[in-house]
C-alpha cells in the first residue's frame, strides 16, 4: 500500500473525483496556454519561460479574475489568499487542491506545491490541451532544486512529444514517464501506456495529470529502465531518459529528473544496448540522449556500437542536433541546477564537470535523436548523421513517413522502382544559381520546407527527374526520357539516379505515388 503523501507533495494517489472537479474550474476559468500569454503579454511569457518571474507578478497586479488568480497560483507558483482561490476554485475548492497534494493553507494564504501549467497539443489526433502538474520550479522554490525534483514540460519533453510516431498503435512503454507528459502523447495513438519512473512522485504526478486530463489507459509502474516491463514487448517505446552526463564528485547534486546515476553516457548505451529486449519484432524506440567523443573518436561511432552490442537486431537511425565542448557543457547543467553563473557554488561546479571530462578523455559531448527498429533477421537501417538546422514544427509524421519508405523500399527491386510513380514532396523548392550571363546553372538546389529543412545540391539529371515526378510516369520511364534529353547512357543514368531516388524517397523529397 502506497503512502498518500510523501514529502508534503502530490498526492500518490490522486481522488478522480478531485481531479475532476480541478479541470472543470481550469476549464470554466479559460485557463489556457494562450489565455495565459495573451493575461501577461508575450514578452512576460518569455520572461517567465526564462525563470523571471516578477514581470508577470506585475502584469497580474490588480487582476482578480479567476484566470488571474490561476495563473499567479499554478502557473508561477505564487501564495495567494484563500478569498481568491475559493473563488477561481468553485467546483474543487482550497480544500480539493490541498488533498490532491498540490498546495497547503498557511494563515490566510493558500501556498502552493505544485504548479499545474496549461500546455497546448497539436498532432495527427488533431489540436488540444493538457494541464500539466509537476514540481514547482527554480524561480518558484526560490534557488537551486531539491534532488527528488519532478520536473515540468521543457524543450527536451516537447522535442520528444514532437518526434513520437503519430501511426496507431497497440501498447506503448514510456521509461522515466516524469509527469508523464509523453505518455499522455503516446497514449493520442496508442489503445494503452505502461509509464514507468524510479520516482513515486513522478509516477504520482503522472496519475494525477492522466485524471485531471480525463485520459484512461496509463499504467504505471516503479522501477528503474527495464526492470518493471521483463519479459513484456512493446510495439512502441519511448523516453526522454535522465541521460546527462554528471560527475560523481562530491557537491554535485544528482537530480532523479536528469540524472539515471551511472558514469558518463552509461545510462543511455543501457538503454540503447536493451531496449530491443522489450521491443515486439517491427516495434519501434525512440529515445533522446548524450553521447560522449572521446580522444577525437566520433561519439556517433560510440552509438553505432551500442547498437551492434543489442542482443536483437536493431535498425538505427540517429540524428544529431547539437555538440557541446566540455565547458559549454558544463556550464549548460550548472545553469540548469539553479546555480547561476557568479555565484559561489558555480565555479567548484562547472570545474568538477571539467575535471571529470579530462580524466575520462571527454573532448565533446553530442545530443540527439535516436530511432531504432527491431529488425525480423538482419539490420538494413544504419543511419548516423548530423543535422544542426532549425526544424519547424513536429517531426513525427515525417520520421514516420521516412520509416514507411525505407520498408517499402528495403524489399524493392531496382526494376520495382523503376515501375514505381512518384510525387515531388509539396514542401520542396527548387533554387538554380547561374554565373552572370551564363545559360545553365552553376549550382542547383533542393531544400524542404517541412521536416528535418534539408538542402541538397543536385545535378541536372536528378533536377529533372525530381521536376518530372508529378505522379503520372514511372521512374524508369523518366530517366529514359532523362538519357535522351542529356544524349547520355540509359543504363549509366539509371544506375547512377536509382540509389539517390532512394535516398530522396527517405528525406522526403519524394514520395510514392500509390
Ligand atoms: C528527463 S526526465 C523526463 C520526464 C518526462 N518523460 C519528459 O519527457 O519530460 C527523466 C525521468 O527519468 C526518471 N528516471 C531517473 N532514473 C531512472 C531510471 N533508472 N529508470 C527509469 N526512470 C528513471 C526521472 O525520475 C525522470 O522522471
Amino acid at each position: 500500500m502506497r503512502p498518500a503523501r510523501l514529502n508534503g507533495g502530490v498526492n500518490l494517489d490522486p481522488d478522480p473525483r478531485g481531479c475532476a472537479a480541478l479541470r472543470s474550474d481550469l476549464d470554466a476559468a479559460g485557463y489556457r496556454a494562450a489565455a495565459v500569454r495573451d493575461l501577461w503579454g508575450a514578452m512576460v511569457d518569455t520572461a517567465v519561460g526564462h525563470g523571471l518571474t516578477e514581470p508577470a507578478h506585475r502584469a497580474l497586479a490588480g487582476r482578480t479574475d479567476a484566470l488571474a488568480t490561476l495563473a499567479a497560483l499554478l502557473f508561477l507558483g505564487s501564495p495567494t489568499s484563500r478569498a481568491r482561490v475559493a473563488d477561481a476554485l468553485p467546483s474543487l475548492g482550497e480544500q480539493g487542491l490541498v488533498d490532491l497534494g498540490l498546495a497547503h493553507v498557511e494563515g490566510d494564504l493558500v501556498v502552493p506545491d505544485a504548479l499545474v501549467r496549461p500546455q497546448d497539443i497539436s498532432d495527427a489526433a488533431g489540436e488540444g490541451h493538457w494541464w500539466i502538474a509537476s514540481d514547482l520550479d527554480e524561480a518558484a522554490v526560490g534557488g537551486p532544486l531539491p534532488t527528488g525534483h519532478v520536473l515540468g514540460v521543457g524543450g527536451a519533453s516537447l522535442t520528444l512529444a514532437g518526434l513520437q510516431l503519430t501511426a496507431p498503435v497497440g501498447r506503448v512503454l514510456d521509461i522515466g514517464t516524469g509527469c508523464g507528459i509523453q505518455a499522455l502523447r503516446a497514449r493520442r495513438s496508442a489503445d494503452t501506456v505502461v509509464a514507468t519512473d524510479v520516482s513515486e512522485r513522478a509516477l504520482g504526478f503522472t496519475r494525477l495529470n492522466a485524471l485531471l486530463n480525463d485520459v484512461d489507459g496509463i499504467e504505471t509502474r516503479a522501477g528503474s529502465l527495464f526492470e518493471p516491463v521483463a519479459g513484456e514487448q512493446f510495439e512502441r517505446v519511448v523516453s526522454n531518459p535522465p541521460f546527462v552526463i554528471t560527475p560523481r564528485s562530491e557537491g554535485v547534486p544528482a537530480y532523479e529528473y536528469r540524472d539515471g546515476g551511472m558514469a558518463g553516457d552509461d545510462l543511455v548505451a543501457a538503454f540503447v544496448r536493451r531496449v530491443g529486449a522489450v521491443l515486439a519484432p517491427g516495434g519501434v524506440a525512440q529515445l533522446l540522449g548524450n553521447w560522449e567523443y572521446h580522444d577525437g573518436d566520433d561519439g556517433l561511432d560510440r552509438v553505432r556500437a551500442w547498437v551492434a552490442q543489442s542482443p536483437v537486431p536493431l535498425d538505427a537511425w540517429v540524428v544529431e542536433r547539437e555538440q557541446l565542448d566540455p565547458l559549454a557543457y558544463a556550464e549548460l547543467w550548472v545553469r540548469d541546477g539553479g546555480t547561476a553563473p557568479g555565484s559561489p557554488a558555480y565555479a567548484p561546479l562547472v570545474q568538477a564537470w571539467l575535471d571529470d571530462f579530462a580524466e575520462r578523455g571527454v573532448t565533446a559531448v553530442g545530443f540527439g535523436y535516436i530511432t531504432l527498429h527491431r529488425a525480423h533477421v538482419i539490420p538494413t537501417l544504419a543511419r548516423y548523421e548530423r543535422i544542426t538546422g532549425t526544424i519547424a514544427g513536429a517531426l513525427g509524421p515525417h520520421l514516420g513517413d521516412a520509416l514507411g519508405a525505407w520498408q517499402r523500399m528495403s524489399s524493392m527491386t531496382d526494376a520495382e522502382l523503376d515501375a514505381a510513380v512518384l510525387r515531388v514532396a509539396p514542401d520542396v523548392t527548387e533554387a538554380r544559381h547561374h554565373v552572370p550571363g551564363a545559360p545553365d546553372p552553376q549550382v542547383i538546389e533542393l531544400r524542404q520546407g517541412a521536416g528535418f529543412g534539408r538542402a541538397l545540391e543536385v545535378d541536372p539529371a536528378l533536377a529533372a527527374l525530381v521536376g518530372a515526378s508529378d505522379g503520372d510516369l514511372p521512374v524508369g520511364v523518366l530517366v529514359a526520357a532523362i538519357a535522351d534529353l542529356l544524349e547520355v547512357d540509359a543504363g549509366a543514368l539509371r544506375a547512377d539516379l536509382l540509389p539517390r531516388v532512394r535516398e530522396l524517397l527517405f528525406t522526403g523529397f519524394l514520395r510514392f505515388e500509390d
